[in-house]
């Protein structure tokens, strides 16, 4: 019972405790979904021995990212899921750590800066479809994370990382799996035991280590000197106002953070493009005729993004059906009281771009991929938290300016050279990792345009 006399909600009915978890293992994405459909805007998810709130109103969203923001922080399932890679970095720190941080890392992602990037973004572009020959197949997800791992590691580190970009896929693939499937589950056995899940966790965090302490030692080599004006070196020369660096485990930390969330999601936006595009041929060839119109054949700047509105549409439309940030968890720090509801300290709140991104009450037809819906001044319509794929409020993502740009300038570049059609007699299917992910890839078939 709640102070104000509210009851909080039940979890779906007639599931038992056990069944809704191992459901939530299973099928997140439609427990959750359900989960709104039956019980409304706050519904509380039980899961062994916890339970979780789940907001699905766009101002309670509004109230845990910006209104009541003080009182959460990020939650103790994402710091088990990502604490181990990401050490102290952006995503998880928190308070006057994560302020400096911040502020030490956001002139790398002024817009300015972020536009000098375009030409290695679409060099990046080109090298990868250098590597592709008209009729065959290939997992598109694998090479859009390819393409995204190098131009992310040329633009924020000013270095590339030649023939290890499968590994560091593989790395990432095997280490969310094995990370999440950890924080989800109430009986762990301990990670230092020697299982073989656990020796290879160990094998693919130490590979991952050591590519990052690379890029950090090849550019202290170069003696950080004035000529380098990427993140890293700012990073590295930054001082606090009593004149300390970075500790090199703190420098790690952040270039770790960067490392993965600098290329990963954008990796899955443009796989989950072709897909899209491949299934839905009239908005492909609409965005063709687009393309054509204002570029003719050339190479995208940074200019041109403006003038290809269908081309945003579908970015913002490819972020609204599988957003690559899913969902988000807070754990309440102080009482708060959201949509009448009390939430004791140590509540976990989730809040799902999945969900929210899919209600009816927001989108027509919400499981249509409808570019269009964009092109009549939607997001100006949507109630604020209606559409959030990277997050609101002070957490919000840094990477976002960089993100739209790497994803509309190599979208132009590519689907005017190419056309993806899935393989036939293949099916994609989502895998709700830390992000949301195409379960075993999305195999395409190449053709030149
Ligand atoms: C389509 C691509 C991307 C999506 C959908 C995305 C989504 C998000 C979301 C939802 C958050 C907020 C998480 C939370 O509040 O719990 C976030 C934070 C963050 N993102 Fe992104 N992101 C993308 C690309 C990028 C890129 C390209 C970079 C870096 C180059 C980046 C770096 C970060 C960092 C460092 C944070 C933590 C910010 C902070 O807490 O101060 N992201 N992102």
């Amino acid at each position: 019972m709640t102070a104000n006399g509210n009851r909080l909600p039940p979890g779906p009915k007639g599931l038992p405790v056990l069944g809704v978890s191992f459901n939530l293992l299973r099928d997140p994405l439609e427990l959750m979904r359900t989960a709104a459909r039956l019980y409304g805007d706050v519904v509380r998810i039980p899961v062994i021995l916890q339970s979780r709130i789940l907001l699905n109103h766009p101002d309670f969203i509004q109230q845990v990212l910006i209104f009541q923001q003080g009182k959460f922080h990020k939650s103790v399932l994402t710091k088990e899921t990502t604490g181990r890679l990401l050490g102290q970095g952006l995503l998880i720190s928190e308070g006057d750590f994560w302020r400096r941080q911040r502020r030490l890392a956001q002139p790398a992602f002024h817009r300015q800066r972020i536009n000098d990037y375009a030409p290695a973004m679409l060099d990046c572009a080109e090298m990868q479809a250098r590597k592709w020959r008209g009729g065959e197949t290939r997992n598109m997800a694998e090479e859009m994370m390819e393409l995204t791992l190098e131009a992310a590691v040329r633009t924020l580190f000013g270095t590339t990382l030649p023939g290890e970009a499968q590994q560091v896929g593989r790395a990432m693939t095997f280490l969310m799996r094995y990370s999440l499937r950890r924080a989800r589950s109430p009986f762990q056995i301990p990670a230092g035991w020697p299982t073989p899940k656990n020796r290879r966790a160990t094998k693919e965090f130490d590979f991952l280590d050591s590519v990052v302490y690379r890029i950090i030692g090849e550019r202290k080599a170069q003696g950080n000197s004035q000529r380098h004006t990427d993140l890293l070196s700012m990073l590295m020369g930054a001082m606090d106002e009593d004149g300390t660096q970075m500790t090199p485990k703190q420098l790690r930390d952040e270039t770790m953070t960067l490392f993965l969330a600098g290329h990963e999601t954008t990796a899955l936006t443009l796989s989950w493009t072709w897909y899209l595009l491949s299934q839905n041929p009239k908005a492909e060839a609409r965005l063709h005729e687009e393309l054509s119109g204002v570029l003719g054949g050339r190479a995208p700047g940074v200019a041109d993004l403006e003038r290809l509105p269908y081309l945003n549409a579908v970015i913002s439309e490819v972020l609204r059906m599988y957003p690559p940030a899913y969902i988000m968890a807070r754990t309440s720090i102080a009482p708060c009281t959201i949509g009448g509801y009390d939430f004791p300290v140590g509540s976990t709140i989730l809040l799902s771009q999945w969900v929210m991104h899919r209600d009816a009450r927001y989108y027509d037809d919400p499981d249509a991929f409808r570019p269009e819906r964009w092109l009549g001044g939607l997001a100006a319509k949507l109630p604020p938290g209606a559409y959030f794929p990277f997050g609101d409020g002070p957490r919000r993502c840094i990477g976002q300016g960089f993100a739209l740009l790497e994803s509309g300038l190599v979208i132009a570049s590519l689907a005017q050279r190419f056309r993806f059609e899935l393989e036939p007699g293949s099916t994609v299917a989502t895998e709700p990792l830390v992000t949301l992910r195409p379960k075993n890839g999305i195999r395409m078939k190449i053709h030149a345009r």
